[in-house]
């Protein structure tokens, strides 16, 4: 694994899928372990598509969920698709066949969103009530999560904050609903606000397709695409594939950390 820092950012480059992965869960049951031991809990906001999918399986395998606080551990989504939670493209259904079938995650732990399927502005306030109630917020305060997981898509967005879409300027909700044109579909998310008060942030990115628009965003060249504007309170970490990595000049093998 080799790690660079850019500015504020820490990028974690493994050679493949299978490497990137395991450090990323690795380093995910060792933060859930401090989170707990520092304030009794573990609150992991995940990303939806399918990235992600291979951590969460690997997390539900014996050698990493046996060192998981499940009982401390509470799961919620960055965003989720307006689909009914058996829908093929239910965030949460990748989640549950992936990882929570699997592991001793009290149900209750576990904080989906509900009736999205049907009223995405309604599923969003509900999700938004479920967060102040959780944290326990007063007023503007926001939600801190341990670590958010965030993905990259192929235009620049990430969690369902959209290019071009009104849920990127939203500023005083935490949860709302967007409508994604190119998508034709509606969407439900947290906010930036949200997103960037996270303790610890982690974007997870694979494969050469992503390479383009991991070096468009990590150059911070041209107009302000969803992604850079991910600029947390906390840490801010990129665990990439050496494929999606390729177009990093910071990478040459004269750069530091090379393990
Ligand atoms: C979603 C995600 C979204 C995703 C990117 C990358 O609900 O789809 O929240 O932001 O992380 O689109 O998706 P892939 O991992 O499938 O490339």
């Amino acid at each position: 694994m080799q790690s660079v820092s850019l500015g504020r950012t820490r990028l974690f480059v493994y050679e493949d899928g299978a490497a990137l992965t395991g450090g990323l869960a690795e380093t995910l049951v060792e933060l859930s372990a401090a989170c707990v031991s520092e304030r009794g809990r573990f609150a992991l906001a995940l990303s939806g598509g399918s990235t992600p999918k291979a951590l969460y399986r690997l997390l539900a395998e014996d050698r990493f969920s046996k060192r998981m606080p499940w009982a401390s551990t509470h799961l919620f989504w960055g965003d989720e698709r307006c689909v009914d939670p058996d829908h093929p493209d239910s965030n949460f259904k990748m989640v549950d066949d992936a990882l929570i079938k699997s592991v001793p995650i009290p149900s209750t732990n576990v904080h989906g969103f509900t009736g999205q399927g049907d009223d995405p502005a309604r599923a969003a306030a509900a999700y938004e009530e479920g967060l102040r109630a959780f944290f326990a917020l007063n007023g503007d305060d926001l939600p801190q999560f341990d670590l958010i997981l965030l993905g990259l898509g192929p235009d620049g967005h990430t969690a369902s904050l959209f290019p071009g879409t009104t849920a990127l300027l939203e500023r005083r909700r935490l949860v709302v609903p967007v409508y994604v044109d190119r998508l034709a579909t509606w969407r439900v998310t947290l906010t930036l606000p949200v997103l960037n008060n996270g303790r610890h942030v982690a974007f997870m990115v694979a494969g050469a397709d992503k390479q383009p628009m991991v070096t468009r965003v990590l150059s911070g060249e041209g107009p302000p695409l969803p992604a850079q504007l991910i600029d947390p309170a906390g840490t801010l970490s990129w665990y990439l594939d050496r494929a999606a990595a390729a177009g990093l000049a910071e990478l040459e093998p004269a750069a530091e950390g090379r393990a």
